[in-house]
């Protein structure tokens, strides 16, 4: 399927967001696509102080009229004492809610020649291979939630955790799809030891299972798998979990990679709509100094040609490139290298 209008929605957002944002629409005018037009939003802290909310009603109708978001990253320390709805972790919160962005795809694949940055033995590191299927429009994120004054005078906070059971099986639909085109294996990661909202999840995907007889399905408790991602996390191929759980994992499945600035992620909604963004932040420490590893930005455009508009070759393109420039030891400094910004982004066009 290749469309004759391709609308990408771009929110650079705060920190460092912007200057490698610059880096991977570079990389995408290089392919010359026919009909891509690119939107440009506000969001986060950088839409807080322009419009006084961090995702402002225009953003979210450039989202809506679009195909896809193309993000950078959100989050400014000195927004931090703003009361919860008006941060700016908001606008991608909002975002994933008002779009319907289910389900969070996080790959965490070990370059060849950078096992070394793991936080793991190399040995272990090279070994991982694996894509973190997160549930992300429910569970203990989106429910009833406050901080109420007991009749007796203290105060409590609450957070209500419940998976209704088509949440839990669109997720499990991705992620069985998601494991057909890897290596047919699917571990699904809950409580079910202790949460109810985990029994359910578990009887739902036993029950979506019955609809992909190839994939080997097995459960894991959430604090085995905690463990087993560092012990031998070559043993994952896709992995499915709630949103919490999956928030948790997929940071320690970033660290056991070691280069977080090379990880791309895709969120997901029913059918080909996603918003496509770096794992990491917005890094505010080195925002505007041209030295941000622009990477993941990069990959993550590969992430959105392959997933809303099936341009799986360019995707491939893309991800050559970036290979070759890690291979030809271009690296920022998180990989210990000394290229800057700019240098990263001329490195992947001249091998595109
Ligand atoms: C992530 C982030 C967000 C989350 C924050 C910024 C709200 O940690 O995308 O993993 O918790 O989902
Ligand atoms: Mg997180």
């Amino acid at each position: 399927m290749t469309r004759n209008t391709m609308k990408v929605a771009v929110f650079a957002g705060d920190g460092i967001g912007p200057e490698i944002m610059a880096e991977a629409l570079r990389v995408l005018d290089a392919l010359n696509l026919q009909g891509l037009e690119l939107t440009e939003g506000l969001v986060g802290g950088a839409a807080y102080r322009a419009k006084g909310h961090p995702l402002p009603p225009e953003t979210l109708e450039i989202a809506k009229a679009s195909d896809c978001i193309l993000f950078g990253s959100v989050g400014d320390f000195s927004l931090d004492n703003l009361e919860r709805p008006l941060r700016p972790e908001q606008a991608i919160l909002g975002l994933r809610k008002e779009m319907k962005l289910f389900a969070n795809m996080r790959p965490a694949k070990v370059y060849k020649g950078l096992e070394h940055m793991s936080s793991l033995k190399p040995e272990v590191a090279e070994k991982i291979d694996l894509l973190i299927v997160r549930e992300a429009n429910g569970d203990v994120y989106f429910g009833n939630k406050g901080i109420r004054v007991l009749p007796d005078g203290r105060r409590q906070g609450f957070d209500d955790m419940s998976y209704a059971e088509d949440e839990v099986r669109r997720v499990a639909h991705t992620a069985f799809r998601t494991a057909m085109g890897r290596r047919k294996k699917l571990c699904s990661i809950d409580k079910a030891n202790v949460l109810d909202t985990s029994q359910l999840w578990r009887e739902v995907i036993i029950e979506t299972s019955k609809e992909y007889p190839d994939v080997e399905l097995s459960h894991m408790y959430v604090d085995n798998a905690a463990m087993q991602l560092v012990k031998d996390p070559g043993q994952f191929d896709t992995i499915v979990t709630g949103n919490m759980f999956g928030d948790i994992l997929s940071d320690q499945a970033s660290m056991c990679v070691g280069s977080i600035g090379l990880l791309a992620s895709a969120t997901m909604a029913e059918g080909t709509y996603g918003l496509y963004e770096p794992i990491h932040g917005s890094a505010p420490d080195i925002a505007g100094k041209g030295i941000a590893n622009p990477m993941a930005q990069i990959l993550s455009t590969a992430m959105m040609l392959r997933h809303s508009f099936a341009l799986e070759a360019e995707a491939k393109r893309i991800e050559a490139a970036v290979e070759k420039a890690l291979a030809d030891g271009v690296m920022g400094g998180d990989l210990g290298g000394k290229a800057g910004t700019r240098e990263i982004g001329d490195a992947v066009l001249a091998r595109l």
